[in-house]
């Protein structure tokens, strides 16, 4: 109950603030991860960001050191693979906002560097889908009427270069083999084009974000990785766009780069 305990003491704080637009993200679990930037950028450009992970415990210590920093922010347990998990956030955000502005479905992974598709156990590709595609299509269908409240809803879609065709270093026809992770991105950038045209009838764009490679986990940057304050800078662009910005389309630091052949 430690959870109800402080998200309610949460809640009550946050309501006491003037309006802000709400923005809300999936997989903040990391201090080096790209979710916990986004957070803190979107929080610097005054928005409310709530926060979410699996483990409640590891998102109210990221919180703890943005509300530090004097940046609003509060955190939620959130399993985007659960109808009751991401329902249960939907309550509770209409309960106490009544409307949502931005969505960033950040939680993902499953790096199979080295594999091939072939080889690729089924059971395996199947529990990728679910977090990479499932998950933030799941997100997406439940959190679509609260986005609709807000009169200017926005949804981010972090994908990669590993779901492009071309992309030089990690494409699908580059060199790269991270065959089922690049799939899962190909079929949220395909997901992300097909509820374009119906979102937009609902007042809500969205767009995939490809941060880049990033240096969210220890070795990356000696690899070639950018900062990951420069991969979250462009989802923050996406996801601050204005009502007339552009949707259902691909880009990298604020530039559409497209992910065909
Ligand atoms: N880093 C890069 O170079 C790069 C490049 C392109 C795209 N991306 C994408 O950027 C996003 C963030 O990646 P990252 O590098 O910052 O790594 P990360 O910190 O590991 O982020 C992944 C997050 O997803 C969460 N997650 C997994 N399954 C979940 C579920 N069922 N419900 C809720 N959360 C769940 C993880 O939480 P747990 O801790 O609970 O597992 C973790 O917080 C991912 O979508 C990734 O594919 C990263």
């Amino acid at each position: 109950m430690v959870f109800n305990f402080f998200s309610t003491l949460g809640l009550f704080y946050i309501n006491k603030m003037p309006n802000k637009k709400i923005a809300l993200i999936t997989g903040v679990s990391r201090e080096m991860g790209l979710g916990f930037e986004t957070a803190k950028q979107l929080a610097q450009k005054k928005y409310r960001v709530i926060i979410t992970a699996r483990d409640y415990y590891k998102v109210k210590e990221l919180a703890d050191r943005l509300l530090a920093e004097g940046l609003d922010v509060l955190p939620f347990a959130l399993d985007i693979l659960s109808d009751d998990s991401v329902e249960n956030l939907v309550s509770k955000i209409e309960t106490n906002f009544g409307k949502l502005h931005v969505l960033v479905n950040n939680a993902g992974g499953f790096y199979d560097a080295g594999a091939n598709a072939l080889d690729t156990s089924l059971a395996f590709a199947h529990e990728v889908f679910e977090t990479n595609l499932f998950g933030a299509w799941r997100m997406i269908k439940s959190f679509t009427p609260l986005l609709e409240k807000s009169g200017e809803g926005v949804v981010v879609n972090i994908t990669s270069g590993a779901g492009t065709y071309s992309d030089p270093d990690f494409g699908l026809i580059s060199k790269s083999d991270t065959p089922l992770y690049g799939i899962t991105k190909l079929a949220l950038n395909g997901l992300t084009v097909k509820l374009a045209p119906i979102l937009k009838t609902k007042g809500i764009l969205i767009n995939a974000v490809n941060p880049g490679f990033a240096a969210t986990y220890p070795g990356y940057a000696e690899w070639g990785a950018r900062p990951v304050a420069q991969g979250a800078k462009g989802i923050v662009w996406a996801a601050i766009l204005p009502k007339d910005g552009p949707t259902g389309s691909f880009f990298m630091d604020g530039k559409n780069i497209g992910w065909q052949l």
